[in-house]
């Protein structure tokens, strides 16, 4: 019977406290009971190693963890490399999660109706099969089945599960995306492997919002939560170097500070080579057209590299003007002032225009001990400049930025 919406009434279930912090945030608030989560990323990123820990933590649940890909010794060695680091920090009683090696899915349902879990893991999903269908284990058809299994048993228990998967660089292998409108909640776990840091994103999220971010460090005892971005990611020895800008840029609900790397040098060969890491090409083209224009640089005849330190994609547009500085900085091979740093998105024109937030971009930069700051003159508007020390520099076209920046 159709009922008005009125007269529904939502009972509001206590999220699970996961206690990590960075994970909680990306789920909206911890995970929510009898809801299905994939988590997905490269192999050997971290994702077992993330969810591991997490577990290892968790004393209010009773936790069933069921390993495809590791052997219950293998396992156990990588728990004690976590915990040896956790229980000097504080003294926790040994946790009893359960754990099996299963890849069979009516066997595991087996396993959880004689343990009756209130949270379990898959790991991972691609080597889970069922009899029910013939194709072999990773298949689309069996990740579907398998998956859908699951997710009914999730929701008339009311257990949460949480799904690995592994996806490829491209990150369209079939398996873990045909499952994303399956499951409730998608997260990604990336990074590049070169860099120690780890980002936690949420794709998609039925009760959280998807522009929250998690940031780990991969250690020798597992994933750290990084809870102040800006000093990991800003390098604190650049003076005397040129290429290097600062951006304030905010994702999801943090700001933080990073810091923008470019080298020009001039093309040895006809073609000039353009290559960016964590930044989009297509619109550093763009910004190296305005550069051109407003400030007679020479693209034609110049390689541009373009670096965003620490391996992290950013999506900010506000981080457009320390990109241009840090591109005009190199080709002049002039430093940028100390204790400076930026935030304006660039438009065609080369007008700097207004950026979210902007306080507590301010705010940011001033608490890790930057002097001045370039924003947008937009953004000044009702601005209360008074409760800042840090000296603020409006600026409207990035004309007036270059001038501030190289006299
Ligand atoms: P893993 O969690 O197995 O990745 P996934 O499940 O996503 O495939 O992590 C693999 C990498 O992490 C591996 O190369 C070793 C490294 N690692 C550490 O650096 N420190 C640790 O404490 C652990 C457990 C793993
Ligand atoms: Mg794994």
């Amino acid at each position: 019977m159709p009922i008005s919406i009125q007269e529904i009434n939502t009972v509001d279930h206590p999220r699970i406290d996961l206690h990590d912090k960075e994970l909680n945030r990306v789920l909206g608030g911890g995970l929510v009971p009898g809801s299905l989560v994939l988590l997905g990323g490269e192999p050997g990123i971290g994702k077992s190693t993330l969810i591991l820990q997490t577990v290892l933590q968790l004393h209010d649940q009773r936790v069933l963890y069921i390993s495809g890909e590791e052997s219950a010794s293998q396992l156990k060695l990588r728990a004690n490399r976590i915990e040896q680091h956790a229980t000097t920090k504080e003294q926790q009683p040994p946790s009893d999660c359960l754990i099996v090696c299963e890849t069979s899915l009516e066997h595991i349902f087996a396993h959880l109706a004689t343990t009756e879990p209130t949270l379990v893991i898959i790991d991972s999903i691609q080597t889970i099969s069922t009899e029910q269908v013939d194709s072999s284990p990773g298949s689309v058809t069996q990740i579907r089945e398998c998956a859908a299994a699951l997710l009914k048993y999730a929701k008339q228990n009311s257990t949460s599960i949480l799904l690995i998967g592994h996806i490829n660089k491209e990150g369209n292998l079939a398996g873990p995306k045909v499952l994303e409108h399956i499951v409730d909640t998608v997260l990604q776990f990336e990074g590049d492997p070169q860099y120690m840091y780890r980002i936690l994103r949420s794709i998609k999220n039925r009760f959280g919002s998807t522009d929250e971010l998690g940031i780990y460090e991969m250690q020798q005892s597992g994933l750290r939560q990084v809870s102040n971005a800006s000093e990991l990611l800003i390098g604190n020895d650049h003076e005397g170097m040129s290429g290097v800008a600062i951006a304030s840029t905010i994702e999801g609900s943090r700001p933080f500070l990073i810091e923008t790397q470019a080298l020009v040098s001039t093309a040895a060969y006809g073609m000039p080579q353009r290559s960016v890491t964590g930044f989009d090409l297509r619109r550093m083209n763009m910004l190296l057209a305005v550069l051109e224009k407003r400030a007679g640089f020479r693209l034609a005849q110049k390689d541009v590299f373009l670096n965003i330190a620490g391996g992290i994609k950013v999506s900010d547009p506000a981080i457009d003007l320390s990109v241009i500085s840090a591109i005009l900085s190199s080709n002049m091979d002039t430093e940028l002032p100390n204790s400076i740093c930026m935030a304006g998105e660039v438009g065609l024109s080369g007008e700097i225009r207004p950026v979210n937030r902007i306080e507590q971009r301010i705010s940011e930069a001033q608490k890790l001990g930057f002097k001045r700051i370039l924003i947008p003159e937009k953004n000044t508007q009702g601005l209360p400049k008074d409760k800042y020390t840090i000296q603020i520099h409006p600026v409207r076209k990035v004309e007036d930025a270059f001038r501030i920046l190289f006299g």
